[in-house]
Formats: C-alpha cells, sequence, structure tokens
C-alpha cells in the first residue's frame, strides 16, 4: 500500500527550474508528494508558464495591492488553506517569509539556497562567492524561519567554482538543486 501524496505548495519568484524539476519528480513518482499549487510574487515570471504547461494551478499575489506584508500574506495563507497545502516549499521566493505563514506553518516550511550557509545569504548568492574568489561552494536546504536564509540545515552538497565564471557555475550549482531538493524533501516527507 503506497502511503498518501504530501500535500505541497511551491513558492517561486523567477524561472522555475527547482519547481520544474519537484513537478516531474511528482509525476514519475519520485517523491511522494502532488504540488496542489503555485505561489508567486511576479506575475511575468517564468515558473508562471512552466505551472500553467504542467497543469498546475498558479497564482500570483503582488505585494503592492496589500497595505501591508501581514494581510499580503493572509491572502496567500487564506488560498493555502483552500487547496489542502500541509508543507510550503520555497523555490527561489526572494520574499522574507513573515509571521502569518511561518505561524501557520510551524517548520514545515523549507528553503533551497545557492551556497554552504551561512556563507553568501541573500540575494545573488553565486555572484558573491565567485567575487570572493571561494573554489567551493554549494547548495543548502534548510528549514524557514525569521531571518534571512538562517533556518536548521537540512542538507548540504558542494559544487566547485567553474572558471571563476557566475554563469558556468549557476548551471552546476542548479543541476546539484535539482537532486537535492528531491532527496530531501523524500526524507522528510516519509519521517
Ligand atoms: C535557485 O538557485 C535557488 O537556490 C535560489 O534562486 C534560484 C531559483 O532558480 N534561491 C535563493 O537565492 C533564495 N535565497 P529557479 O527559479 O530556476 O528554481
Amino acid at each position: 500500500m503506497t502511503a498518501l501524496k504530501m500535500k505541497i505548495a511551491v513558492f517561486a519568484s523567477g524561472s522555475g527550474s527547482n519547481f520544474a524539476a519537484i513537478a516531474e519528480a511528482c509525476r514519475l513518482g519520485e517523491l511522494n508528494a502532488e504540488i496542489v499549487l503555485v505561489i508567486t510574487n511576479k506575475p511575468d515570471a517564468y515558473v508562471v508558464e512552466r505551472a500553467r504547461q504542467a497543469n498546475i494551478r498558479v497564482v500570483a499575489f503582488q505585494s503592492a495591492a496589500y497595505k501591508t506584508k501581514d494581510t499580503y500574506e493572509e491572502a496567500i495563507l487564506a488560498m493555502l488553506h483552500e487547496a489542502g497545502a500541509e508543507w510550503l516549499v520555497l523555490a527561489g521566493y526572494m520574499r522574507l517569509v513573515g509571521e502569518p505563514l511561518l505561524s501557520a506553518y510551524p517548520s514545515r516550511i523549507v528553503n533551497i539556497h545557492p551556497s554552504l550557509l551561512p556563507s553568501f545569504p541573500g540575494i545573488d548568492a553565486i555572484g558573491q562567492a565567485v567575487a570572493h574568489g571561494v573554489k567551493v561552494t554549494g547548495v543548502t536546504v534548510h528549514l524557514v524561519d525569521e531571518g534571512m536564509d538562517t533556518g536548521m540545515i537540512l542538507a548540504q552538497r558542494a559544487v566547485n567554482v567553474v572558471d571563476g565564471d557566475v554563469d558556468k557555475t549557476a548551471e552546476a550549482i542548479h543541476a546539484v538543486e535539482h537532486d537535492l531538493y528531491k532527496e530531501t524533501l523524500n526524507s522528510l516527507f516519509s519521517r
């Protein structure tokens, strides 16, 4: 007998390659989960197109349309509850998560970040690593708390910086991200 699939919502602000990798893993049965909703804060992000192609519901919330960050997150929360989301999976969601989402999903929000945290948190982590001249950087999957890329680390994998080049290193990082996120989510969901 197969265990019930975990219902997840994916949050993304950009291209959505991690979303696509997770969606494919769900489709192939490599991840015992179902993406019930994709949330973006960028209506023009490519992830919107990818979600539509995968036939997965995607909703754009623009924070500028709300009076406060709390009301923005409460609107998202209503949609998450309606969709029955059990875990929030951040995949290139470039906003700090606030109290409404954190208290509704305690220790149930996970993020992927393109560095070996605590090195290079925040935006442009790969650019930061290349600018510092490090030879090895990597990928971290961690639980989300109120800080910027600071929650409990669940998994990390090292990636060599390629030719001191941001684009080539980003390509290597993305390939590792797609595997590491799937593996880490699988172990989280089978606990
Ligand atoms: C990924 O590299 C992810 O680690 C990073 O954004 C990229 C999104 O790529 N996230 C952060 O920097 C979070 N601080 P994608 O849209 O192709 O999945």
